[in-house]
């Protein structure tokens, strides 16, 4: 592209108007993005904030931009080049957002490494009852933020006044309750979902999810402690993270009041996990635990609590984490017409065979066949059916590790295992299976009629093809 005009950084930084017309700078490339602004996936508010200068420190927040196809994008709209030492000066000093993240198993697989998202591989889920910490998936959607226990501060805001509580206050002024629940990501299994047709957002597999304790005080006693009382004026409890973007816009989201409130909803303020402190990844020093809803409500690195009469009106309430019509598509949703994820519906999955392995029968001619199996809401699995005849023949599974908790405040997964027997000569089976929860609500059967254009709530019969030996 050297056949292009030098601009110099000082022209750039004169096209930072829609009038004098938009401007930015890649690499030693100069770009005029106007015309692209109102077509960006995230937003013609985001992208307006590199009016005048370079995209790279937004795009190191932002990893999905490293991606060729972006590139190819914004390649369409080059007008000329910087000089090559114009070009370093305007990288120079660019700090990563993400140098001070934590460092993680190796064993997580990232589908995204800024933000940091992985998951451990399935077969590890069902060994446990209890998920290591190390091997709990992570889902970031910014950097994670470097706080210190000295400074931390957790605010409470309700009726137009602040209160503020150290980790200190939150350790000794209220009692400490342990509760075993699932965690879950809205997106878990919506790389199955994928298959039917693409859907926007990280292409992961079934191990989105995990079982711990979690230990701290009840939101419901904290929030009483300040004075709060069942009052119809509030209806919305509003969570802020301390991870915040270029904006400085805080991530965010709201649970309902009567779930914040409810003494058996079992919301808490968690600083432990598995009887540790809280790792740095899933929220230190403090995070929201809400049993039975979704994975995106449990706010990490908990800054802020709003008790209110309105939704929270971050992106991940408002424009993310919703279902739609499988017929919906980018150019028809409106993401005002759907309630955003609360509850999450049943869910189960195949950890062990892995899709693809070859396995050796037993002497009885059976497959040993291992999962998980888990409802929102506080529903206990009572059944597991698994198939290898594609559904002329089922089988219950054993229910192998689950708590002694009645529905619907039951917030821990369930682990199964069946020995399936396999009819003699057969060389390639499928195994599917389905959980049913305590409301007998089971999963659907494919997911060509649950599919939506972000790739939730994706938990249709798990399939896994396994070679059999004999
Ligand atoms: C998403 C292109 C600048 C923030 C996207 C996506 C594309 C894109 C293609 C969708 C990616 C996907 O979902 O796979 C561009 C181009 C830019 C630009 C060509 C050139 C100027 C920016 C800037 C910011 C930004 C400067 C921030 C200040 C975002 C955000 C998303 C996004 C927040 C949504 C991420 C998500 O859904 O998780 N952009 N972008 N972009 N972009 Fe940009
Ligand atoms: N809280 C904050 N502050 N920032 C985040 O990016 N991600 C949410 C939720 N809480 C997130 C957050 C989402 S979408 C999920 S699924 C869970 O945290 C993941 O929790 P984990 O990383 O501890 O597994």
């Amino acid at each position: 592209r050297s056949d292009l005009p030098i601009y110099t950084l000082d022209e750039v930084m004169q096209h930072a108007t829609k009038e004098s017309r938009i401007w930015v700078t890649y690499g030693q490339g100069v770009y005029d993005i106007t015309d692209f602004i109102p077509q960006h996936p995230g937003g013609s508010e985001k992208i307006s904030m590199a009016a005048g200068s370079s995209v790279e420190p937004f795009w190191m927040l932002y990893g999905v931009h490293k991606n060729p196809n972006v590139l190819a994008i914004l390649e369409k709209y080059r007008i000329g080049n910087l000089s090559a030492e114009e070009a370093l000066e305007a990288t120079e000093n660019m700090e990563d957002p993400y140098a001070k993240d934590p460092r993680r198993h190796p064993a997580l697989k990232p589908s995204s490494k800024k933000p940091f998202n992985a998951e451990p591989p399935p077969s590890l889920l069902s060994e446990n009852f209890i998920t290591p910490v190390d091997l709990f998936y992570v889902r970031n959607h910014l950097p994670v933020p470097d706080i210190s226990e000295k400074d931390y501060r957790l605010e409470i805001n309700f009726q137009g006044k602040d209160f503020s509580l150290s980790l200190q206050d939150l350790k000794t002024k209220f009692e400490k309750v342990t509760v075993t629940a699932a965690i879950m990501c809205a997106g878990n299994r919506r790389g199955e979902m994928t298959q039917i047709k693409p859907v926007k957002g990280l292409n992961w597999g079934h191990a989105v999810i995990g079982n711990a304790t979690w230990s701290g005080a009840r939101l419901r006693d904290v929030l009483m402690h300040f004075g709060v009382k069942d009052d119809p004026g509030f209806e919305h409890v509003q969570f802020e993270g301390l991870d915040a973007d270029v904006a400085n816009v805080p991530y965010g989201a709201s649970i309902p009041f009567e779930k914040a409130f409810d003494p058996k909803g079992d919301v808490i303020l968690a600083y432990e996990m598995n009887d540790g402190p809280l790792p740095r990844d899933h929220g230190y020093p403090v995070r929201a635990v809400v049993p039975g809803v979704v994975g995106a409500r449990n706010v990490k690195w908990l800054g802020r609590i709003i008790v209110t009469n309105v939704e929270s009106n971050s992106h991940w309430q408002q424009n993310d984490y919703k279902g739609f019509n499988p017929s919906v598509d980018w150019d028809t949703v409106d993401f005002s017409k759907s309630p955003a994820i609360q509850e999450l519906p049943v869910i189960s999955a195949i950890c062990s065979p892995d899709a693809g392995s070859v396995v050796k029968l037993d002497s009885n001619n059976s497959l040993n066949i291992k999962g998980y199996a888990w409802s929102g809401g506080g529903r206990r699995i009572v059944r597991v059916d698994v198939t290898a005849d594609s559904g002329k023949t089922w089988y219950s599974a054993d229910i192998t590790a689950q708590e002694n908790k009645k529905e619907p405040h039951h917030w821990g997964w369930s682990l199964w295992s069946l020995d399936v027997p396999i009819p003699k000569g057969v060389k390639e089976v499928e195994l599917w299976a389905k959980a049913v929860d305590s409301s007998y609500n089971t999963q659907p059967e494919s997911f060509a009629n649950i599919w939506n254009l972000r790739g939730v709530l994706s938990n249709a019969y798990h399939r896994v093809q396994v070679k059999v030996t004999a």
